[in-house]
């Protein structure tokens, strides 16, 4: 077992490096299937779900082959029509991309239902509604999804309920072969959605749209690969400006596009912030008392619902009183309860946490509940006084290169512990004995 121990209290300071986006690479990797070829994908971020999705595309036939440390070949014409291994495809959300991929590939497809963060029901009924619209049958049961066409599939026109990033991509996917124009209409514009697209047209797709709320794919018959770098993780930077900010500290985040950035560096702005922006890199400085401010999230262009956690942190430190609305998730605020450990005021009132901010923040025992809620503790350990111990640090390994070491290198005292599963709590936290030996 590990534990992330922060002795907070440094201010950060220095130059970090964002690694490739975590939501971008992943169905990048799956949408190799479709294209039947032999891809290179460049600064992929290696990451718990990145080698998670790399291994359910060799489950499946293909072949993966590491060209660097952040790059990788993916040959896909040896993959067969067949179901991935369950427990695989469980552990991540991002598995759901295999359906779209193998019914643009082969006309069927059958998958486990996804796994991923516990923030809400994450139903799939937009992604049926998609693959049904194309002309494939589905079949859904508890633990199941088999989609499948004998026909082909036909472009159509797919109006999505409800604005749905993995539903989007999955039309997409199943779309990129379909006979005809497909119209996606009330589509997500996140800019993963636009990476995934902008991959599939350098492989020879036809889509257009991409970005906006309008997505036009026009069926083409073969895909060719290609070789494509992946976006830059606009949530990994967000993670460092508000850390650089609760800390009172002063970042250089390079390897940026700064407008994927724009609602987070908006609101720390509005809160007192300084944020400059540059090319390929955001400076953020703290400059004085944080302004509170109100906050919805929404989905791209508006407040990410993946920076929830981690601005919640910034508004405990603010000169008053916030609100911080959620509108996508329907249990994103399982975290507040970890930070009203550290001395947080923090009233969760349905989806809206009224947050009153404090002097400070002081160090406890707290876990990861989710991934992003466990960059938020790392964040609060980092501003509060005292020590803070993160249990259940899986979470963040799924989402985050190298967090501690990043971290540590601009100034946080942050380490990653081994635990024998018989240690002392007390003594341990106290900087006891079983520390010094385990610490690696
Ligand atoms: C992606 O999840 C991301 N995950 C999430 O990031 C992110 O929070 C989310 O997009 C929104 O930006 C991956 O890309 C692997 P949605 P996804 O479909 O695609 C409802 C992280 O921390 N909905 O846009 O699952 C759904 O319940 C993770 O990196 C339906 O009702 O999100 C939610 O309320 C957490 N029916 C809303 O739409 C559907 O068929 C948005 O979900 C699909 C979605």
């Amino acid at each position: 077992m590990e534990k992330i121990i922060i002795d907070g209290g440094n201010a950060l300071h220095g130059q970090v490096s964002i690694s490739g986006m975590k939501n971008a690479a992943t169905p990048i990797i799956f949408a190799c299937i479709a294209v039947d070829d032999v891809c290179v994908i460049e600064n992929l971020p290696r990451i718990n779900d990145v080698e998670i999705a790399l291994n359910l595309v060799k489950s499946v036939g293909g072949k993966v082959r590491f060209l660097t440390e952040t790059s990788v070949e993916i040959d896909t014409r040896g993959v067969e029509p067949v179901s991935a291994p369950c427990e695989l495809v469980r552990k991540i959300r991002g598995s759901y991309y295999l359906i779209g991929a193998m019914l643009a590939r082969f006309g069927r497809a059958m998958v486990a239902l996804p796994g991923g963060c516990d923030i809400g029901a994450r139903p799939i009924d937009q992604h049926i509604k998609a693959f049904e619209a194309l002309g494939a049958s589905v079949m859904l049961d508890s633990s199941f999804i088999e989609a499948r066409t004998e026909t082909g599939l036909c472009g159509n026109h797919i109006y999505f309920d409800c604005v749905t990033v993995g539903g989007t991509i999955n039309a997409i996917l199943a779309a990129v072969k379909a006979k005809g124009q497909t119209v996606i209409e009330n589509a997500a514009r996140e800019p993963h959605v636009v990476d995934v697209a902008n991959f599939l047209n350098y492989c020879g797709a036809n889509i257009s749209g991409a970005g906006t709320g309008t997505v036009k794919i026009r069926g083409v018959e073969r895909l060719s690969g290609c070789t494509y770098a992946v976006i830059p993780d606009m949530i990994e930077a967000g993670t460092f400006m508000m850390a650089a900010a609760a800390t009172g500290g002063r970042l250089y985040i390079r390897g940026v596009i700064p407008k994927h950035l724009e609602a987070t560096s908006a609101k720390m702005i509005e809160m007192g912030v300084s944020v400059e922006e540059m090319d390929d890199a955001v400076l953020v400085t703290r400059k004085g008392p944080l302004s509170p401010v109100n906050i919805k999230t929404l989905p791209y262009p508006g407040f990410p619902t993946d920076m929830n956690p981690q601005v919640a942190v910034l508004l405990c430190l603010a000169s008053g009183v916030s609100r911080l609305s959620e509108t996508v998730y329907e249990n994103r605020f399982r975290y507040t309860e970890e930070l009203r450990r550290m001395g947080a005021h923090i009233q969760v009132e349905r989806n809206t946490a009224v947050i009153t901010g404090t002097d400070v923040l002081h160090g406890a025992s707290v876990r990861a509940v989710d991934l992003r809620a466990g960059a938020a503790m790392v964040i609060a350990g980092l501003a509060a006084e005292g020590r803070t111990v993160i249990d259940d640090i899986f979470h963040m390994e799924r989402g985050y290169v190298d967090m501690v070491g990043k971290i540590r290198s601009v100034g946080g005292n942050i380490r990653k512990i081994a635990i024998p599963a018989s240690y002392d709590k007390e003594d341990f936290e106290n900087g006891g004995s079983h520390e010094r030996d385990q610490r690696f």
